[in-house]
């Protein structure tokens, strides 16, 4: 008898990182590591997760019929059939990849793309290519260039995560068109809230276009519900058809379920969520700049200045860190120049603006 052994591609990911928690905080801790949202949930989520809880010894509709016609009727999504719901969209990425590719098959993402697609072509076997981004940017040449008879799924996020920048639309419509239908395109929209309504209709839109195309969403961000784990998609009806064949018949808890459905109609919560990000976006964006910290535009909720070189941005890093302040290192994404702040309630976000503005003065 042999000893039990995991595939070998398994065992080549690197564990995930999470944002995580402060170890040795010396009182509240301003968490802008982890892109949620200031305000925390919409209090009608709250209030539905309450009136849940009474019932959570009772099996959630498999079909997720309410939920879906929910974000349908808000998000202007003609057919709830094809809306997925998932356990936060990290599940939509491991079951698209799981139905889409394999070992031999390439997945294809930019440069400095968010660690799921990556982790989730390896946990299947298939092969993650990379292709280089033009100021940080993605771009259709590159990524077009990147795209073989093995591409099976290109991961696009837009805005992106950990660089906040995006595609135009115009640009994403002609790399639709450029796109041979023999690749998934899916538009990872985790932050298209924080762009513009307008925005969030064109990638749905998007979706219409085409048999190859999806859009992911999620309500960790906007929403302020990462703990209740709830993602969804839009998808063409073949792909709709395929992806129902292998999620779970339960995928979604109760819970989530209720707070989904009150948190999607409350337009006021994501308005105000809204506002508040583009306020604060561009104010940290303009101090951190003046510090001499070049900060690119961001379109999410969440900057990322570069501090020159690896060691400064490690050394603030520390420093915000004995201040209670956590962020975000984000050489793993092959940007170690830089830190990832997120935006956060006023009182944070002029707390680590106060620190950096001391760092910068004494390094
Ligand atoms: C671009 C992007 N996609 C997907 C996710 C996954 O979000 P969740 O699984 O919480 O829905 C994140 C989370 O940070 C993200 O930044």
């Amino acid at each position: 008898m042999s000893d039990i052994r995991p595939l070998p591609h398994v065992l080549n990911i690197k564990p995930y990182v999470p944002g995580g928690k402060l170890a040795g905080a010396k009182g509240r801790v301003a968490m802008l590591a982890s892109n949620e949202n200031p305000f925390g949930p919409s209090p009608k989520a709250i209030d539905a997760m309450r009136e849940a809880a009474s019932s959570v010894h009772v099996y959630p509709d498999p079909g997720y019929g309410a939920l879906r016609e929910a974000i349908a009727a808000a998000t202007g999504i003609a057919d709830p059939n094809r809306i997925a719901v998932s356990s936060g969209s990290d599940e939509i990425i491991h079951l698209l990849t799981q139905c889409y590719a394999g070992p031999g098959d390439e997945i294809l993402q930019t440069e400095h793309a968010f660690s799921m697609y990556a982790v989730s072509a390896m946990s299947h076997g298939a092969t993650c290519i990379s292709v280089p981004e033009t100021d940080l940017t993605a771009g259709a040449n590159a990524i077009l260039g990147g795209v073989s008879e093995r591409t099976k799924i290109l991961f696009l996020a837009n805005p992106n995560n950990p660089t906040g920048t995006m595609m135009s639309v115009e640009a994403l419509t002609a790399l639709q068109d450029a796109l041979p239908p023999h690749v998934l395109f899916v538009i990872d929209g985790a932050y298209a809230e924080y762009v513009s309504p307008e925005y969030e209709a064109a990638i749905r839109d998007l979706v219409d276009r085409r048999s190859n195309t999806v859009m992911m969403r999620t309500f960790s961000k906007i929403h302020g519900l990462a703990a209740a784990r709830l993602g969804w998609a839009y998808l063409p009806q073949g792909v709709s058809e395929v992806f129902q064949r292998i999620r779970g018949p339960f995928n979604v808890n109760g819970l989530a379920v209720a707070a989904g459905i009150a948190s999607i109609g409350d337009t006021d919560f994501l308005t105000k969520s809204r506002e508040h990000n583009t306020l604060w976006r561009g104010k940290l964006i303009e101090a951190l700049d003046a510090m001499g910290l070049p900060t690119p535009q961001s379109h999410a909720n969440f900057v990322i200045p570069d501090f020159g070189s690896a060691e400064r941005a490690a050394a603030a890093n520390e420093w915000l860190k004995a201040r209670d302040i956590l962020v975000r290192a984000v050489g793993g994404y092959g940007l170690p120049t830089r830190l990832r702040i997120s935006v956060g309630s006023a009182e944070d976000n002029e707390a680590v603006l106060a620190a950096l503005k001391d760092f910068t003065a004494s390094h």
